[in-house]
């Protein structure tokens, strides 16, 4: 009976939409006769827990390789062993000495992935590792997913490469309980921080406004307690969009405002409101950037592939609240139709804007959008995501995003939901001073100012559009779009960063949670 049941939790997941299917299972503890394993190794007694059992098997020749290799244990730290008969292959991962964060596990899960690319089946032996977190096991295989991202699609297959990826079976005492919190919610956040980065990696001719849009259509095909409204041009010039329609008009690939709201909570609770900056490619415009890197301006919409994906994350995994994603999709283009600069716009505030660089256009298009949700939905929280500026990722680098609030019980709210789920966020500051600085002399205001600080000269402008009484967060997430380098849970590359973070301030404010 036992053995059906958990039978009936192996479930094949996707790691991305275009890539061969591993399945993911969990079975009670038991050490395995053969084949390919990963065992957790804690420091100060690598010897000790999972590794003594298994070195009894290998006849006390792991024992040896330990100790020969000079292996502690220490975090992160892994040894690959082939041929410690009756196993294939045994890596070692090291989880410190301390008891395990939930980011801990999931690093650990994207370890093992990483370690374990091939065509194999791998065993995970999860047992007498000190951690407080529940359901272990859902947390390693959420990060394994993540960890074994690719985005392989536009490449010719190798004749020799598996056609399937092996299978990941992890044995641990919670079976049946971490089967479940990875069937019933952590598999949907995975599939959600995939998609988003699947939307970012892809290059600006395959993702453009309206294909962005029809990409989310059909991820929430058949998704409950969900609708989705986008506004093309007419609609964005009935409700005056001056902004998201200026920095569009210089493309032949139109803007959209896509709008995706999610019904979990209360019928009548505000929502929280996520907008996303989605330009789905940026040149600069007639403020044209230079061509060195321009490429990864691909990415210019990782904002609104971050607030899209935490939303079809949350209606996966039927969260208690009500939520809405605004995605602001333009392409900013250089051609005869783009606003110049100097020009002068009408916002849907009412406000005018003059926009002395069209290169500043982020937050433009956030200006129409954050006007809109706080228009449309009254929300209990705004949060605004954007790839705004150089100047955070040169501050802040791929480790921390910028934060900008106006409320410090927010930004501690935010903090702690960054260092749960494992994308951390680093405060800066909103000043009177910057907003005077974007005093413009024929307009209300203008869209830049040329000295620093400009991460938060970029924070205040959309600010500008944010009543006071308004609970605002802003995220600059230029720095953590993407890494030049890899670790556990992010392959280099595009990392869908935010959905982790949005999700697990969800659990903390939702209408189940007691931190309100
Ligand atoms: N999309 C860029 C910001 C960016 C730069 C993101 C590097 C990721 C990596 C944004 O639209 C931009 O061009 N910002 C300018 C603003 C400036 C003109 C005030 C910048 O940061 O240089
Ligand atoms: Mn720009
Ligand atoms: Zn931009």
């Amino acid at each position: 009976m036992r053995y059906i049941l958990t039978l009936a939790f192996l479930v094949i997941y996707a790691a991305s939409a275009a890539q061969a299917q591993r399945s993911i299972g969990f079975v009670p503890y038991a050490v395995p006769e053969a084949g390919d394993i990963v065992v957790p190794v804690r420091e100060g007694n690598p010897a000790a827990g999972v590794v003594a059992e298994v070195n009894t098997r290998t006849g006390g020749a792991l024992a040896s390789a330990i100790d020969d290799a000079g292996y502690k244990g220490e975090a992160g730290e892994v040894l690959t062993l082939f041929g410690l008969r009756p196993y294939k292959r045994i890596d070692l991962i090291g989880v410190g000495a301390e008891p395990l964060l939930q980011r801990d596990l999931q690093d650990f899960g994207g370890r093992a992935a990483a370690a374990n690319d091939g065509g194999r089946d791998i065993s995970i032996l999860w047992a007498q590792i000190p951690t407080a977190v529940e359901a272990a096991a859902a947390h390693i295989a959420f990060g394994f997913t993540l960890g074994d991202y690719r985005f392989d699609q536009y490449q010719q297959k190798d004749a020799d490469e598996p056609a399937t990826r092996g299978d990941l079976t992890i044995a641990t005492a919670a079976a049946d309980a971490s089967a479940a919190a990875y069937e019933d919610d952590l598999s949907h956040l995975a599939t959600a921080v995939l998609l988003a980065r699947d939307l970012v990696t892809e290059p600006g001719n395959i993702v453009y406004p309206q294909s962005f849009v029809e990409r989310v259509r059909s991820a929430f095909r058949g998704v409950r307690d969900v609708s989705i409204d986008v506004l093309d041009v007419a609609a964005m010039r009935r409700l005056d969009m001056g902004l998201l329609l200026g920095v569009g008009q210089g493309s032949q690939r139109p803007p959209r405002l896509l709008v995706v709201r999610y019904g979990g909570g209360q019928r009548d609770a505000a929502p929280l409101v996520f907008v996303g900056k989605g330009v789905t490619f940026d040149t600069g415009g007639i403020s044209i950037k230079p061509s060195k890197n321009m490429s990864y301006m691909k990415a210019d919409m990782s904002g609104a592939a971050a607030v899209t994906a935490t939303v079809l994350a949350l209606a996966k995994r039927k969260a208690p609240v009500n939520a809405v994603a605004v995605a602001a999709l333009a392409e900013n283009m250089p051609s005869g139709s783009a606003i110049r600069p100097g020009d002068v716009v009408a916002s849907m505030s009412g406000k005018t804007v003059e926009i002395l660089n069209t290169d500043a256009e982020g937050r433009l298009i956030l200006a129409d959008a954050v006007h809109y949700a706080q228009d449309r939905f009254q929300p209990r929280l705004l949060v605004d995501i954007a790839t705004l500026t150089g100047s955070a990722a040169r501050a802040l680098g791929a480790e921390y995003a910028a934060l900008f609030t106006r409320d410090d019980d927010l930004a501690a709210q935010v903090t702690r939901a960054g260092a749960i789920a494992g994308e951390d966020v680093w405060r800066l500051p909103l000043h009177p001073n910057h907003d005077k600085r974007l005093e413009s002399d024929i307009a209300d205001i203008k869209n830049v100012s040329p000295e620093p600080p400009g991460a938060s000269i970029g924070a205040a402008f959309i600010g500008a559009f944010v009543r006071q009484e308004q609970p605002w967060v802003h995220l600059d997430i230029a720095g953590v779009a993407w890494r030049t380098d890899t670790v556990p849970t992010v392959p280099k590359g595009f990392s869908g960063w935010s959905v982790r973070l949005l999700d697990q301030l969800v659990r903390q404010l939702d209408d189940a949670g007691a931190a309100q």
